[in-house]
């Protein structure tokens, strides 16, 4: 239990040895961030992942009795923040279940397919809580239809569900007791997998939490954050105008090395170019760091040999992983290599870039088997054409 300002606590659960959402890596662990509120309504907010709700119940009966709690607030729908719910209702008779109209209230009823005390707000409502209160703040697709901003007056700590997150298990619960720097490159690869693929909802909730003007902003993941406010606040600016550094990356499969030759040679021509790169292969680098990467990265350069006249599987799941982010306002390149047949795998990948929102370059650099030395400088100049875009 920590304590966040007189009468709110932290009382959410941490999970040391995550490593995996469905996919995103998660090599700090998380935790699920739960808060209760005690004023003359007790309140709490959120729950954590079922597995871990003996932790919540322990946290929570240091400061109350779980019979006394009159609201739980549920600020998301998905199931690590729901997912005790039925539990925590079993042990709170009188509790009603706070959620946002039509999304909140369909989500929680089909996921947990029993009578739910559901009392349904919406932009604006307000529940008093004795010397405190509780407003409302819809923020749709930010990331699902369900998620809501919770904003406590007068002690303006704002619960931001997936808004400023981070999978981050650390003791300190706010960012002044963590590294700032793990802090940040963890909240960036947060934003780059999670929240990505939704500008407009951020821009949104962004002016909605500047107005709000919160000493405390408390997530659904990860640290609190209370000395680093703005910090936050303006990389989210940032990653939300799609703002990007002059950098390239090159991401590669390969069978046979001949991709992999590509790759590097595309590689040189950036560096020839003076421009920041770096090199992945999908067999080594993961695609959720990939995607972190990018999120302050303006061209992508991908490379592949084909299977079977198709894309080998791993690169075939990265690019739909990064067609559903949909990073606009990148610049793309394909390349790779190809065996007897005349089909290639860059008209596949040009066509999931584009679809991905980049801007593709035109070039089709394909190669029979393996680079010649002439074909290798082929890929330089591919390599120097996307760097000097990166600069322009
Ligand atoms: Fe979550
Ligand atoms: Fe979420």
């Amino acid at each position: 239990m920590t304590r966040i300002a007189e009468g709110v606590f932290w009382v959410g659960a941490t999970d040391w040895t995550r490593r995996d959402f469905h996919g995103y890596t998660t090599r700090r662990g998380t935790t699920y961030n739960s808060y209760l509120i005690l004023d003359e309504k007790k309140a709490l907010i959120d729950t954590v992942q079922s597995p871990h709700f003996q932790e919540l119940l322990a946290r929570v009966k240091e400061l109350v009795d779980p019979g006394e709690i009159d609201y739980l607030v549920s600020l998301h729908v998905e199931p690590d923040h729901s997912g005790s719910l039925s539990q925590v209702l079993a042990l709170c008779p009188r509790a009603q279940l706070v959620t946002v109209e039509r999304h909140g209230e369909q989500g929680l009823q089909k996921y947990y397919q029993q009578k739910l005390p559901l009392m349904t707000v919406k932009e604006g409502s307000t529940l008093s809580l004795g010397k405190r209160s509780l407003s409302f703040f819809p923020t749709p697709m930010l990331h699902w239809p369900d998620n809501m901003l919770a904003f406590l007056s007068p002690d303006a700590i704002l619960f931001s569900s997936d808004a400023f997150g981070q999978h981050l298990a650390s003791s300190g619960r706010f960012d002044d007791q963590a590294d700032m720097s793990v802090v940040m490159d963890e909240a960036a690869k947060y934003y780059a997998n999670i929240i990505l693929p939704f500008p407009t909802q951020v821009a949104r909730a962004l002016e909605k939490t500047r107005a709000l003007n919160p000493k405390v902003i408390a997530p659904a993941h990860g640290v609190m954050w209370r000395g680093h406010i703005p910090q936050i606040l303006d990389a989210y600016g940032r990653w939300s105008r799609g703002e990007t550094r002059p950098r390239a990356m090159v991401v590669y499969d390969t069978m046979w090395h001949s991709t992999e030759a590509m790759a590097l040679a595309v590689v040189e021509g950036i560096e020839n170019e003076g421009v920041e790169v770096s090199l992945h292969s999908l067999a080594t680098s993961d695609s959720s760091d990939i995607v972190a990467e990018l999120l302050e990265t303006r061209a992508l350069a991908v490379g592949c040999p084909i299977l079977n006249n198709n894309l080998l599987p791993r690169m075939a799941g990265f690019l739909a992983y990064l067609k559903g982010l949909r990073p606009r306002g990148r610049i793309g390149a394909a390349f790779g290599s190809f065996g007897w047949g005349g089909a290639t795998a860059v008209k596949a990948i040009k066509e999931d870039l584009t679809l991905a929102g980049l801007e593709v370059l035109e070039d089709e650099l394909a190669v029979r088997f393996a680079p010649t030395q002439e074909e290798l400088q082929a890929c330089r100049l591919l390599g120097q054409k996307l760097a000097q875009r990166v600069k322009g």
